[in-house]
């Protein structure tokens, strides 16, 4: 979910369990892509509150999580995992996981090379790296409404997140010797628990927390106003435009 290890206070599990619970839902699928075998050691790469390192401890894997956030840490801890804070542009492990999972986290890091470089370290020779994360087009309608509200507000407004196009990642991962064994996006409008307000508090920090309260209450219902005609059904059900980047590589033996 995150590695900046300065973004602590932006993470409130109990925010994140009431806004972004589907997250880990939707995350079933890449676990079925990860196909996990009962005694293998593997790595919940920026594991959030251990929603899915859960379900891949009772399927029987030896998992370790890790995540830059404390709070979403101290929350996995509390389901009994095994977590650490880490930076995922700096992990430390040697030849040490049979693989790498990791959903809906990559796109937080902002140095793809440098996590590619330490997954590859941690895995194990014919070890994999599976995961899913944002990817090329990601909530566009989403970052660009946030991106022109806020310079008609007088603010600037990049977009933090890495939302790679399938051939740039597949290129990073070559690169450091993985063999790329799948690699797509995936569209996936996502129905919100809430309207679009509840996921731009929870996950567009970035975009508002240099903002005093009264011009982000402005910028947020700004945003909303004019995301509802896109993103707002007829039932008054709100999607966020999801597009996923799956992919399946392994470090060769
Ligand atoms: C995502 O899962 O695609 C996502 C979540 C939060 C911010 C940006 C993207």
């Amino acid at each position: 979910m995150s590695t900046r290890s300065t973004d602590d206070q932006f993470w409130d599990p109990q925010q994140y369990a009431e806004n972004a619970r589907f997250v880990s839902d939707l995350g079933m699928s890449v676990v079925e892509l990860l196909a996990p075998q009962p005694g293998e050691r593997i790595l919940d790469l920026g594991c959030g509150d251990g929603a899915l390192t859960v379900k891949l401890q009772a399927l029987g894997c030896n998992v370790l999580g890790v995540d830059a956030s404390v709070s979403m840490v101290e929350a996995a801890r509390k389901l009994g995992l095994d977590a650490r804070v880490m930076d995922g542009r700096a992990l430390p492990f040697q030849s040490e996981f049979d693989a790498v999972f990791s959903n809906a986290a990559l796109h937080w890091m902002p140095d793809p090379e440098a996590v590619i470089v330490g997954v590859w370290r941690a895995l194990k020779p014919g070890g994999r790296f599976v995961g899913e994360f944002g990817g090329h087009g990601n909530v566009a309608k989403i970052v660009s409404t946030q991106q022109q509200v806020l310079t008609e507000h007088g603010f600037s407004a990049e977009n933090p997140w890495f939302f790679p196009r399938p051939e740039e990642y597949q290129q990073l991962l070559e690169t450091q010797g993985f063999r790329v064994l799948s690699i797509q996006l995936v569209p996936r409008p996502t129905r919100l628990p809430g309207d679009i307000s509840g996921w731009l508090r929870t996950f567009g920090h970035q975009f508002l927390e240099h903002l005093r309260q009264s011009d982000r209450d402005s910028v947020l219902s700004a945003a909303v106003g004019r995301l509802r005609p896109q993103l707002c059904d007829a039932t008054g059900a709100w999607y966020a435009d999801y597009v996923r980047l799956r992919f399946h590589a392994v470090r060769p033996a």
